[in-house]
């Protein structure tokens, strides 16, 4: 990288915030899972949207590549550098526009973090459709560009469902200014939801008007033993007929259980040592528990119920703090594929079975949003560039129908895996769109397409 346009970044952003000591860069350089790593000449931490702007001008005058940065919780090398690009962190961008309590909106900096945003909204009586296990670290303009799912897509969808407006940079500098929070918008092409999921590579997030939901203050959770998947999908598609206000359906099975139990000291589970565990949880303005027990009152498996919030967080902590457990036992392959409902459990059996024959070595953790079809299949045991069960999961996925990320995005760990499941057709409709947004490909190279496409 030329540094030789360092002063003129200096006078954009302050010399505080163009962060050069080895030290100050580390936190930036290496992603949540330790898996993605690599080295960039400089941090820069614009202030706000013109600071942003003209940063990202600078850069693409001197033809320098950006990899944009939020709470750098992401699971797929999307948000690290790894070819020497500088890295854009978007934290300082926090604000908090009052909630306009008319239309149940909000305007968010694309630095705020979601426990942030959801602290600042329920303090006004609202609440807002995604959570997720990385809350406190998360930023809403990196929930947008990996277009963030979690454990309420069953019922509100995932982070482009609650879009209403946004506001980016173009990697040419320009500014799309499109926060009026008008519900009603057909002129021209929805760039709010072509940006969501877009993983850093058509423009810079800065900020976002976010479509809000009533807070529900009666709440019930129910954790379920279940014997096996297909006994999981049974129970959630008769409790999804039964209830209106289903807001989270989670499977997770006993390998995983006993990991995060050693790993957190926790107790055996309330209904005791099974296969397979099955969470729900219903939301409502009254009665949610009236409501789930008698949704579950025909079925004949040990199930454990809380409404309290502290009894609620006891039960969810054996699904929630998989992640960290897995990851504290060592650095491993995320999987994390969505299959058509009805070839999930086949999936489930035939993974396992491929896994045990043909790579004994693997030891998977399977968990996931059962009623999205969403399974997190998570590997230990393997070096990080042994791609054998990668392979196979992916191509088994792809065999039934599914599709090779559901929520964490192909940033660079999936781009071998893409043409499994987009069609040529596909790509090439991307990879336009890609051309014609950043034509130079200054802005995270390398991601979704894979650094020798873009080579070509
Ligand atoms: C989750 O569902 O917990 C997240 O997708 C994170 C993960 O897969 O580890
Ligand atoms: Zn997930």
């Amino acid at each position: 990288v030329d540094v030789s346009f360092i002063p003129a970044l200096r006078a954009i952003v302050g010399a505080t915030h163009i962060l050069e000591d080895a030290d100050l860069r580390r936190a930036y350089e290496t992603d949540w899972t330790r898996r993605y790593h690599g080295s960039t000449p400089f941090v820069v931490r614009p202030g706000n949207t013109d600071e942003v702007a003209a940063v990202v001008a600078a850069c693409a005058g001197a033809g320098v590549s950006l990899v944009p940065q939020g709470g750098n919780t992401g699971l797929v090398g999307g948000g690290v550098p790894r070819a020497g690009e500088v890295v854009l962190s978007l934290t300082r961008l926090n604000t908090l526009s009052p909630v306009d309590a008319v239309g149940g909106e909000v305007t968010v900096g694309a630095g705020a973090t979601l426990a942030q945003l959801q602290q600042h909204v329920r303090a006004a009586g609202w609440n807002f459709g995604v959570d997720l296990a990385s809350r406190d670290s998360c930023t809403i303009g990196g929930m947008i560009a990996t277009n963030a799912g979690g454990i309420r897509v069953i019922r509100y969808g995932a982070m482009r469902h609650q879009l209403v407006g946004i506001e980016a940079v173009l990697a040419n500098g320009q500014v799309i200014r499109r926060l009026p929070g008008l519900r009603k918008d057909n002129t021209g092409y929805d760039l709010a939801n072509l940006l969501a999921g877009s993983e850093g590579t058509l423009a810079v997030v800065t900020a976002a008007r976010l479509r809000l939901i009533p807070q529900l203050p009666s709440r019930a959770v129910a954790l379920l033993a279940v014997p096996h998947t297909a006994a999981a999908l049974a129970v959630t598609a008769s409790v999804r007929a039964g209830t209106t206000g289903l807001e989270a359906a989670e499977l997770f099975f006993s390998e995983g259980v006993e990991l995060v139990r050693r790993h957190a000291g926790l107790p055996a589970p309330p209904v005791g040592t099974s296969p397979a565990y099955l969470l729900l949880e219903c939301a409502a303005p009254a009665n949610a528990a009236d409501e789930l027990s008698s949704a579950l009152s025909t079925i004949d498996l040990p199930t454990a119920f809380a409404t309290e919030a502290r009894q609620r967080e006891g039960l969810w902590a054996y699904r929630e703090r998989h992640t960290e457990a897995i990851s504290a036992e060592g650095i491993p392959h995320k999987l994390d594929v969505a299959l058509p409902l009805d070839r999930l459990a086949e999936f489930e059996g035939r993974v396992r079975q491929h896994l045990r024959e043909a790579v004994p070595e693997a030891r998977p953790i399977l968990f996931g949003h059962v009623g999205d079809g969403n399974i997190h299949v998570n590997i230990l045991g393997l070096d990080p560039d042994d791609d054998r069960a990668t392979d196979a999961v992916l191509q088994l996925t792809a065999e039934l129908g599914g599709s090779i990320s559901a929520e964490h995005g192909i940033g660079v760990a999936k781009t071998r895996w893409l043409h499994l499941t987009r069609s040529p057709a596909d790509i090439a409709a991307m990879a336009a769109i890609k051309s014609a947004l950043d034509p130079r490909g200054i802005l995270n190279p390398g991601v979704i397409f894979g650094m020798s496409a873009l080579r070509e």
